[in-house]
């Protein structure tokens, strides 16, 4: 099919790990044409088919970012200073369906609150949930859910281990290391998930949740997995309230892990909507010992 005559995706947050994800198993698909959409495209020429100018807080520019598109993928990013996801996904939801947009795709996280029956305040959780109901009553012919799963990037990224004060490298997180909860994954394959799912609305377009799992592990696993290929980290559980009080934000970060232990990240039996998953992208999700091996490797850490 020539370019031209192919349905064309938008995707926000294209630049990003989420979005960029899915712009590359898109090109590799092969199916769709596809625009980036980003703040800066002077920056990101050549990214896609094409690069368009967006801006979730300046809803005036969603309109030429979704005109003529037949499906649009959305992510927000909790941690930009200002972000009100909220308000972003609503200004999203709503300019993607006056342009004529048939299959919506929004990646969404657990409700936390609710799960937790209100103990937990998790706002980078339950604010993406609070946006599931205006992305269904919106009316799209498809649409659908993907949840991106705790990164196996952070452990090398936001969440890397710290010389701790015996002198170790590792972890003090307020997690008890022996229970398993964290849904995990390699950000990266998020991306086959959503093109499968654009290309197969028949069995994804009615609201399904779709979670990107490679792995589900405690903090032992992790740090059993990793010491086994050659690293020497330690962890050390902290009280949640001493953590809470380390840095601004981490009252959030505390409550996330305490949510992980109680509930897991996906707050709910999802074998179902992994296998869904799964078969949608046409491929088992890398496990956390082969992503390891490649991504972090025993001198990154010496
Ligand atoms: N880390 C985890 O384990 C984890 C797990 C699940 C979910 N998440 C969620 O993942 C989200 C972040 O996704 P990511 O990791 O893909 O982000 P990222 O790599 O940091 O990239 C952020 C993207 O958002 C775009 N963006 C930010 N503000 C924008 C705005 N006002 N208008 C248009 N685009 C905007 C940026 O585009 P430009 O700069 O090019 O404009 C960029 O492409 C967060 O909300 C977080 O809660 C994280």
């Amino acid at each position: 099919m020539s370019s031209n005559s192919k349905q064309l995706i938008a995707v926000i947050g294209a630049t990003g790990q989420q979005g960029g994800a899915v712009v590359r198993a898109l090109q590799a698909q092969g199916q769709f044409k596809i625009r980036a959409l980003t703040r800066h495209p002077a920056k990101h020429r050549g990214l896609a088919d094409e690069v368009f100018e967006v801006d979730l807080d300046h809803p005036e520019t969603l309109k030429a970012a979704f005109e003529g598109a037949h499906g649009v993928f959305l992510v927000t990013n909790a941690w930009e200073p200002g972000t009100d996801e909220l308000k972003q996904a609503t200004a999203a939801v709503r300019a993607a369906k006056e342009a004529g947009v048939q299959h919506f795709i929004w990646s969404t996280l657990p409700d936390v609150e609710a799960i937790s029956g209100g103990k937990l305040r998790v706002p980078h959780f339950t604010d993406k949930a609070k946006i599931d109901r205006i992305v269904k009553e919106a009316g799209f012919a498809h649409h659908t859910f993907v949840i991106a799963p705790f990164f196996y990037q952070n452990v090398v990224g936001a969440l890397a281990p710290q010389k701790q004060e015996d002198g170790t490298l590792g972890w003090a997180l307020p997690i008890d290391r022996t229970v398993r909860g964290i849904h995990m994954g390699d950000i990266r394959e998020l991306g086959n998930i959503v093109a499968g799912a654009f290309a197969h609305p028949d069995q994804t377009g009615n609201g399904e949740y779709l979670p990107l799992v490679g792995d589900f592990m405690s903090f032992n696993e992790i740090v059993d997995t990793l010491n086994r290929q050659g690293h020497e980290f330690s962890f050390k559980q902290v009280p949640s309230e001493v953590f809470a009080s380390l840095f601004p934000g981490a009252a959030e970060v505390a409550a996330m892990f305490a949510y992980f232990q109680a509930h897991t990240y996906l707050g709910s039996d999802s074998r179902d909507r992994i296998a869904l998953a799964n078969k949608i992208a046409g491929r088992q999700p890398t496990k956390f010992s082969t992503w390891a091996r490649v991504n972090f490797p025993v001198h990154a850490s010496a």
